[in-house]
């Protein structure tokens, strides 16, 4: 089959379908049409404690400026909570899946609304204001959401970072927004391991003086050190608070929370997302995307240090009065199958994953699928990367049977929700594509110079114009906003994504355009790894570009140069990448380095990373021109020592 197949929408399928491709043109025409109009009556899907009046008032030009909703009053926690009370109070708001399979509970709205109201009144106990900054630390467990929305409640930005980065990459993303409480836990637990979240924390708290409070969870009862004064154990603080909390008024462009994403040059940097257009954003996607319906189970299988943890297992799913399925644990572990059995024991409907995962489960074969029935599956999302035709063939014959339809959704943290996607019964599918925009999102391709490309075409993606859920700035850095996002192509927001367009309009991401790597859907930037190697004494120069990689997507391919005096081995080898994950994380670990006596550079001094981008990928009959390096012959020597 080539990627041109069309699986057509089946019409017995589609049947209760909340859109269907007529209605979807229609809510397409009206966005376009009028905005306000559209925008208005979908704002009504959250809770307000003052309806927006001003709906849209936003500029791609000089200095940015984006603002949705912007005279309405509002609480997210709200949204997510109480506005369910009545209707949903008793029904399971969270299915919460433990590492071990021996181990699950479930919370309802009601119950989810008294933890979160107790939390938020520890928060406000230490001090915590509206505006303040919390950041979180915390592994897959019912805590991280309660954490989020009692932020959410008392009006602090959480800024959650993800349980497997390292203490430096966490007190970097603590300092730069001086949080000044974290809440973590003992330990984590991931696929029969255990993470060391508090010794971490403890570690990268020492060069975190804005920290005054720590709130900590007993999950694993792994023995933590408790620092008197600082470290607080969450029950203990939330046994004694009271179960009832006023929200805190929020105005709509109130920051809900601040998450750290990697980009090409420089530090990770802070996303700022804010209140009213946020959850607006989440909700209707949720809602359209997954063609959510009333009482059914949802499973994400993100990690909320994620931006997809954040608006498709706790923000959308909530407020659309979702029960959503939050798993501790990996695909594989105890066994391949774990993924299936889960889908099974709480009769999953909705099931989003990530392309690498269905393809490191390909590879295990149909058994570990086929033992299970699946048979409440109804509609299946990949996230997070291209997903190549096999895998998205693979995942609608063999877990879906056929039956159920691949939302192969495109977004970015920055965008807050899902921008590109099939609606399931709405729109044909073809295995590859992440097909046709949502209603009231506006995508385009335009060429090097900014051009705007007309039909079937293939040049880099951006947005004409904006939608609620987008990120309103960079965390104390509206310029490197303006910079990054509104500079390469003016007046339009430049995704760094490059895609084609075919014939009927479907978009297909062909992946990052700049430095941005993206191994196992996480995102990650070449200029970070090249940083933490270069901190090493004996590394005194690197250069990394992403490889071709089956399980993966991409790999990381790490050119290393040497300080003068110090011989390669693989020892050394060795220690550069248990350097790499102390310095960044895990998921940052080079999959192979090359030692590079020098570097491919032009005359100037830069690196062309065109070349080495080829090299790593073993393309090395199409290297192109290499002549205005200073000194071509590095390339041969090169070629001549590739790794793998
Ligand atoms: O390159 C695109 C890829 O992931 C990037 C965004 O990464 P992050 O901000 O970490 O958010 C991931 C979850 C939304 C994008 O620039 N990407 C995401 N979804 C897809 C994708 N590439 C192709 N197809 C997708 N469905």
């Amino acid at each position: 089959m080539t990627d041109h197949s069309v699986i057509p929408v089946k019409p017995e399928l589609a049947q209760g379908n909340r859109v269907d491709a007529a209605r979807r043109a229609e809510m397409a025409e009206r966005a376009a049409r009028d905005p306000e109009g559209f925008w208005r009556e979908e704002a009504g899907r959250i809770a307000w404690m003052t309806p927006p009046t001003r709906i849209k008032n936003t500029s791609f030009e000089g200095d940015v400026s984006i603002k949705w909703f912007e005279d309405g009053v509002l609480n997210a926690s709200v949204s997510c909570l109480d506005q369910h009370l009545a209707e949903r109070g008793d029904q399971v708001a969270i299915i919460w899946e433990g590492d071990d399979p021996n181990s699950d509970s479930k919370v309802t709205y009601r119950e989810l609304h008294e933890r979160v109201c107790r939390m938020a009144n520890v928060l406000r106990s230490l001090g915590v204001k509206k505006g303040d900054r919390v950041t979180l630390y915390l592994p897959m467990i019912v805590e991280a959401a309660v954490a989020m929305l009692a932020c959410a409640r008392v009006g602090a930005v959480h800024s959650i970072v993800f349980g497997g980065f390292s203490p430096d990459s966490l007190s970097s993303r603590i300092q730069d927004c001086d949080s000044t409480l974290l809440i973590t836990a003992d330990q984590g637990r991931r696929g029969g391991r255990t993470v060391p979240l508090k010794t971490n924390a403890d570690e990268a708290l020492r060069s975190c003086p804005s920290v005054k409070n720590v709130i900590v969870v007993r999950n694993t009862g792994g023995g933590v050190p408790m620092e008197e004064g600082r470290d607080h154990w969450w029950h203990t603080l939330s046994e004694a608070a009271a179960a009832d909390c006023e929200p805190e008024p929020m105005s709509a462009e109130d920051p809900l929370f601040i998450l750290y994403t990697s980009g090409s040059t420089g530090k990770p940097k802070g996303v700022l997302h804010t209140t009213g257009g946020y959850m607006v954003w989440a909700s209707f996607t949720h809602e359209l995307v997954f063609d959510y319906r009333p009482g059914e189970i949802y499973w994400c299988t993100a990690d909320v240090g994620w931006v997809t943890g954040h608006s498709y297992i706790v923000y959308g799913p909530l407020a659309n009065g979702a029960t959503t399925l939050m798993f501790e644990g990996v695909p594989n572990y105890p066994g391949v199958d774990r993924c299936w059995q889960v889908v099974d024991k709480h009769k999953v409907n909705i099931f989003y994953t990530a392309p690498t995962a269905i393809r490191a489960l390909m590879r295990e074969g149909e058994a570990p699928v086929k033992k299970w029935s699946r048979q409440s599956l109804r509609v299946l999302g990949s996230v997070g990367e291209p997903i190549n035709p096999e895998a998205w063939l693979w995942y609608y014959r063999v877990v879906g049977d056929e039956r159920c339809p691949i939302v192969d959704t495109w977004w970015q943290t920055e965008t807050g929700g899902i921008l590109i996607s099939p609606l399931p019964g709405a729109v044909d599918l073809k295995p590859g594509s992440a097909t046709l925009p949502l209603p009231g999102v506006q995508p385009a391709l335009v060429d090097g110079e900014g051009q705007l490309l007309e039909g079937a075409a293939d040049g880099n993606l951006v947005i004409l114009d904006s939608w609620p859920g987008q990120m309103r700035t960079v965390y104390k850095d509206h310029e490197r906003f303006i910079q990054t996002y509104f500079s390469t192509f003016p007046g339009k927001y430049f995704s760094g994504d490059g895609a084609r367009r075919d014939a009927d309009g479907y978009y297909w991401i062909t992946g990052r355009v700049d430095d941005v790597l993206n191994v196992s859907g996480h995102r990650m930037g070449t200029a970070e790894i090249e940083s933490a190697l270069v901190a090493h004494p004996k590394v005194a120069e690197a250069a990394v570009v992403g490889m071709p990689h089956e399980l993966k997507g991409q790999g990381i391919y790490a050119y290393v140069t040497l300080t003068s005096g110090e011989e390669p081995s693989e020892a050394l080898r060795k220690e550069l990448v248990a350097w790499v994950r102390k310095e960044i994380g895990p998921i940052a670990s080079p999959d192979a380095i090359q030692w590079a006596p020098g570097l491919p550079k032009t005359r100037s001094g830069k690196i062309m990373r065109r070349i080495l981008r080829k090299i790593a990928a073993n393309e090395t009959d199409s290297l192109g021109d290499i002549s205005t390096l200073a000194d071509p012959t590095v390339v041969e020597e090169l070629i001549g020592n590739r790794v793998g």
